[in-house]
């Protein structure tokens, strides 16, 4: 493991323990069971992308360690619910997510709705409960609610949905990309530059660099829809195909998807190219083109 790793298994480490915290609840209740469904697509699971981004800009713009924690446990509590919501029947209706069934097979539908909105509703309550200066809650707080709403993660999945099965033009694409993922990305990125009360220059730099990791992330996700393994990437593959899903595979085929992945990659390490100790940035970067999960 490079130094690298070691930093973004440390982010995850940190994101886990405290997401464990988070879902414990003493004694027992009727709700236990979507409680337990919570549980078993939140923790222990998913490579924490946006925790560490959250948690990385922090550093950058000088929390205290530790402040940033409550906005990266909130953000990876509304990427797990989009995934809980995003795997049913009536959206693409996939059996398996984080290398086990997804949370609709383990529980049931009814169990799984409600512990995706379980994790929406949590989330807010934990980043309001951060250690933090009201006015930074205030702020994180509504960058949270817009990057997951209808002009964020929501609205792309809209657009997402009402695209199956039609030609969609590159510029659609792109938007139904910047709102799916990049809105959660970007959001991440955000959060971790409000607990550090940022500069607006920092704010647009991370912001720039959220966005261009957004679409090649999203790329990439496409790329290993095709050429992936379930095994690898705890999902199954061909997802898209079954779907009638455009995506950058369809317009440009797996190796014009990777150039346009790289490109995106590149525009993200310009964008944080002049910033003092960006090393662990850089190396995320080229880490989002390389994966193979
Ligand atoms: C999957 O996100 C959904 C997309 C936006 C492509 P990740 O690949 O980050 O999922 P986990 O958190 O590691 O499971
Ligand atoms: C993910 O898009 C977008 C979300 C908001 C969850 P996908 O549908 O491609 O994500 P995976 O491949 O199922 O993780
Ligand atoms: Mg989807
Ligand atoms: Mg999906
Ligand atoms: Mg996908």
């Amino acid at each position: 493991m490079n130094n690298y790793e070691e930093q973004l298994a440390l982010y995850a480490k940190n994101a886990n323990d405290a997401l464990r915290e988070r879902l414990t609840f003493k004694g027992t209740c009727l709700q236990m069971q979507v409680i337990d469904a919570m549980r078993y697509s939140l923790l222990d699971a998913g490579k924490r992308l946006r925790a560490a981004f959250v948690m990385e800009f922090a550093r950058l713009c000088r929390a205290a360690r530790g402040d940033a924690v409550a906005f990266a446990c909130a953000i990876e509590m509304v990427h797990a619910y989009s995934l809980i919501h995003d795997d049913l029947p009536c959206m693409d209706n996939d059996d398996l997510r984080r290398g086990k069934p997804s949370c609709h097979k383990a529980f049931g539908e009814a169990n799984a709705l409600l512990a995706g909105d379980g994790l929406l509703t949590l989330a807010f309550e934990t980043a309001a409960d951060a250690s933090l200066p009201d006015a930074h809650i205030v702020e994180a707080v509504k960058t949270l609610s817009r990057a997951a709403g209808i002009f964020g993660m929501i609205g792309g999945q809209v657009i997402d949905l009402a695209s199956e099965g039609k030609q969609i033009d590159l510029q659609t694409l792109n938007l139904l990309y910047e709102l799916k993922t990049g809105a959660l990305l970007r959001a991440s990125a955000k959060l971790g530059c409000v607990a550090g009360g940022a500069d607006s220059q920092m704010i647009e730099a991370a912001d720039a660099y959220a966005k261009a990791c957004g679409l090649a992330f999203q790329i990439t996700d496409d790329i290993l829809d095709v050429v992936g393994t379930a095994e690898k990437i705890g999902k199954p593959i061909g997802s898209d195909n079954e779907n009638h899903k455009t995506t950058y595979v369809t317009l440009f085929g797996v190796e014009g998807a990777k150039e346009a992945a790289a490109e995106q990659v590149e525009l993200a390490k310009k964008s944080i190219a002049t910033l003092p100790d960006n090393q662990f940035l850089l190396w995320l970067a080229d880490m989002i083109l390389t994966r193979d999960h």
